[in-house]
């Protein structure tokens, strides 16, 4: 058991060589940190990924490192496909659950934890200390290759999320992965192409959700991005991981690199990345180099060396080998998951519930429906121990006398597009319901690929409009890294979107249609009418190497919001079977302040027949506010689990933080709007019910003023005019009224103060004397 105090850890790092702690801080082979035998420093194991854990064999168990690792480590990340084709090789089955696309349309802090449960005991079985996950990063566009990976477009859910999985993996023994750190948003050129983010963007929504999930879980590791931030790449960010992470939110855990993410090994280890992924002999001597050249302190090489071991050490601590994971268990933990996840977009005359007791004939369209596409491809790939087929499912529910089909339709190959759609028409002209399959254009999606289109494979466009034209009852089953553009939703009866539902998907979705489920899942990410609308589309993927994120703070629902555009399906959105009325909002406050936090409580009631959950949203609405803000922002949110008639009431705690803006010209977290309206809400487009909070702003200090400054801002400041009528009648040798009516002169004028100024006191009066003045009137409020 490696077991060292502080000052054991502190020993051994004295006794190492310079060689020693350069292995350490340099992994060995692609997932295992090094040893050292002679100081009895064990290697720990850690693998992918965020919902479902990826061993390899090969990888892991063969060893050391080897000339074909960086090959074999690029197949794995660049692969294109979802693992059906025989990609997996020597990687061991594991569950794979609902990725994260799906998991954030839960709103569900348990399942994530249990998730988090289920993922520890199958690294615990597989000898895995450290999973490498989850992944955080903000959906900002639905056509981001990694979407599927993530939660949400919103920091709360993700943060969330993400402290849940993190504490299911953490509370059984295994570490995780806090990923990644920050702004890796897209594929497109990803380790050079610089994500360059306003502060104000960073702070309230990028890093927002970090923050959030690094202070409810303390996640062992973070792993720092690929990409370069504003132009440093993250790896070397010291800002990012001294200053953010460490100084100001008293991360004190180990910071891990993305794979081969290091460009300069010793400018990453000044900047805090401790630990460089995987192994790599040329990284290892540029660093030896860079040692002995002076350019890494000994007490940073030091502290990184003891940081990693103070992580083996926690690693060792709770590590379980007796643990045999029950992956039975888990395959019934991931139906569940996606059965509380799976978002009905749309139910018109209440096509779904299907009832299989007056069913002649259900027709099931699409190879979809008997090989899903479970999971998005990547390094998050997972090798299923086993798949649901939704076909089986479907038809295990048929009652006697129903009578349920399969018609085959590929997303890729059509050998003849136009006839297999005349022979399915065909056929959908006998059935009373037809279910249909659909999935994203394939060409290009997955790590490393953004997507190019938010269409559906053109067939099954297609498809669907020719299967709406024969008037029976047609359902949409969609699978998707994110949202698709959807131009027949308004000829389809239903559509169920499932994401990429892991391998429990085929029964969630079966017993949904059915109604032995109802849906419960919302969107966590806004659904745009088309691909032109996405936030930030102008700016999109950036050039010469630089993406400016121009839509800023307004991400997702928050631009849809601002810009008045009609989304397809808002953030939120999600269909039941039952409905849910709001009955009451209530504060605990009767206005805000600086030091105040707020109780909100929320009445709901299933006012309809069927037992179902309903996910209340908590949106705050600032009225008036100093800055510009969004219309309205998610702060919490909870999921109400409710018997036909029943009603109970939620309470919410607002703290402080879920008022404020990050005001950039000072660096702070500020509380100033007229007031606060609270609402509680269905989706981001559904208030239900408000109240209003007055809110006692604080005390904002005036701009800082200059010579150059427009007269009305000089005016604006609380003690300009006094002080300047003072300067005049010292200097000037004039009267105080002479002084105000000099001062009342420059009144008016939108050019600098101090060019207004010398036109009626030529140079009697010296620009520095003004600046001086002004000075001293900025000094006494930033010391105030
Ligand atoms: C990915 C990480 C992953 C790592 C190891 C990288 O390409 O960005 O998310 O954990 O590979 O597979």
């Amino acid at each position: 058991m490696f077991q060292p105090s502080e000052d054991e850890i502190q020993s051994l790092v004295a006794q190492m060589t310079m060689a020693e702690k350069v292995d350490l801080l340099s992994g060995r082979g692609l997932w295992k940190t090094a040893s050292i035998e002679r100081l009895g420093i064990p290697s720990i194991v850690m693998t992918d990924g965020a919902y479902g854990v990826r061993y390899s064999t090969t990888q892991i168990d063969a060893g050391d490192n080897d000339e074909d690792s960086l090959r074999a480590f690029l197949e794995l990340v660049g692969q294109q496909g979802d693992g059906s084709d025989g990609m997996f090789g020597a990687t061991r089955p594991a569950t794979c659950f609902p990725n994260g696309n799906l998991l954030g349309c839960s709103w569900d802090i348990d399942l994530a934890y249990r998730m988090g449960a289920a993922l520890a005991a199958e690294c615990q079985d597989f000898d895995v200390h450290l999973l490498l996950g989850p992944g955080i990063n903000i959906r900002r566009t639905p056509l981001a290759g990694r979407a599927y990976e993530y939660y949400s477009e919103d920091p709360v859910i993700s943060g969330d999320i993400a402290a849940a999985v993190i504490s299911g993996l953490q509370d059984h023994g295994v570490g995780a992965s806090l990923k990644h750190f920050a702004c890796n948003n897209s594929e497109i050129e990803r380790t050079t192409t610089s994500s360059d983010v306003d502060e104000r963007a960073l702070r309230e929504i990028y890093l927002a959700g970090f923050e959030r999930a690094i202070e409810k879980s303390a996640p062992w590791t973070v792993m720092s991005a690929y990409n370069p931030l504003n132009g440093i790449q993250a790896a070397e960010h010291h800002w990012l991981l001294r200053t953010v992470l460490r100084e100001e939110w008293g991360y004190d855990g180990l910071v891990v690199s993305d794979w081969h993410a290091i460009k300069d090994r010793g400018a990453a280890l000044n900047a805090g990345t401790e630990l460089d992924m995987p192994e790599s002999q040329p990284r290892k001597a540029r660093l030896h180099a860079t040692i002995d050249a002076g350019d890494v302190a000994p007490e940073i090489i030091d502290a990184a060396c003891a940081q990693v071991l103070a992580f083996v050490r926690k690693c060792k601590m709770h590590e379980r080998r007796d643990t045999a994971a029950d992956l039975d268990a888990h395959h019934a933990l991931s139906r569940e998951m996606a059965a509380e996840s799976i978002v009905l977009l749309r139910n018109e005359d209440k096509a779904l519930p299907l009832d299989a007791g007056c069913l002649c004939e259900l027709l099931v369209v699409g190879d979809g429906a008997v090989t899903p596409v479970i999971q998005g491809s990547g390094s998050a790939t997972t090798n299923p121990y086993r798949v649901d087929s939704p076909f089986v499912q479907i038809a295990a529910r048929a009652k006697d006398g129903f009578k349920v089909r399969h018609l085959p339709f590929s997303a890729t190959a059509q050998v003849d597009t136009a006839a297999s759609i005349k022979a399915i028409v065909e056929a959908a002209s006998h059935a009373d319901v037809i279910v249909v399959f659909a999935e994203n254009e394939k060409s290009r999606h997955g790590e490393g690929n953004d997507r190019d289109t938010l269409k559906l494979a053109a067939s099954h466009d297609a498809l669907i409009t020719a299967l709406a034209g024969v008037g029976r009852k047609l359902v949409v089953v969609l699978s998707m890294p994110d949202t698709v553009e959807m131009p027949w939703i308004a000829d389809v009866d239903a559509v169920l979107a499932s994401f990429y539902a892991g391998q429990g998907g085929g029964e969630a979705l079966a017993r949904i249609m059915f109604g032995e489920q109802n849906p419960c899942g919302k969107l966590s990410a806004s659904m745009p009418a088309r691909m032109q609308d996405i936030p930030g589309w102008h700016t999109y993927p950036g050039e010469h190497g630089r993406h400016v994120y121009s839509e800023s703070i307004f991400v997702g629902y928050r631009f849809y919001d601002l810009k008045a555009i009609a989304p397809a399906f808002p953030f939120g959105h999600g269909l039941s079977y039952t409905t849910f009325a709001y009955e009451a909002i209530d504060l605990d406050q009767r206005e805000i302040g600086t030091d105040a936090h707020c109780t909100v409580r929320v009445t709901v009631r299933n006012s309809g027949s069927v037992a179902g959950k309903e996910v209340v949203q908590l949106y705050v609405r600032p009225v008036a506010p100093g800055l510009k803000r969004p219309i309205r922002e998610l702060k919490s949110f909870a999921k109400v689990d409710l018997q036909p008639g029943e009603a109970k009431t939620v309470s919410f705690m607002l703290t402080q933080r879920d008022f404020r803006y990050f005001d950039t010209s000072r660096s702070a977290w500020v509380l100033d709007a007229e007031a606060f309206v609270i609402e509680a809400a269905a989706s981001s487009r559904d208030i239900r019910l408000s109240a209003t909070l007055p809110c006692r702003p604080e005390a904002v200090p005036p701009p800082v003023i200059t010579p150059n400054s427009p007269t009305a801002v000089v005016f604006a400041h609380p003690k300009a005019v006094a002080a300047l009528v003072h300067f005049f009648v010292a200097t000037l040798s004039i009267s105080s009224a002479e002084a105000t009516s000099l001062l009342a002169k420059t009144k008016g004028s939108f050019l600098g103060f101090y060019d207004t100024l010398s036109w009626y006191v030529g140079d009697s009066l010296k620009e520095s004397d003004i600046a001086d003045v002004f000075a001293q009137l900025n000094d006494d409020y930033s010391r105030a």
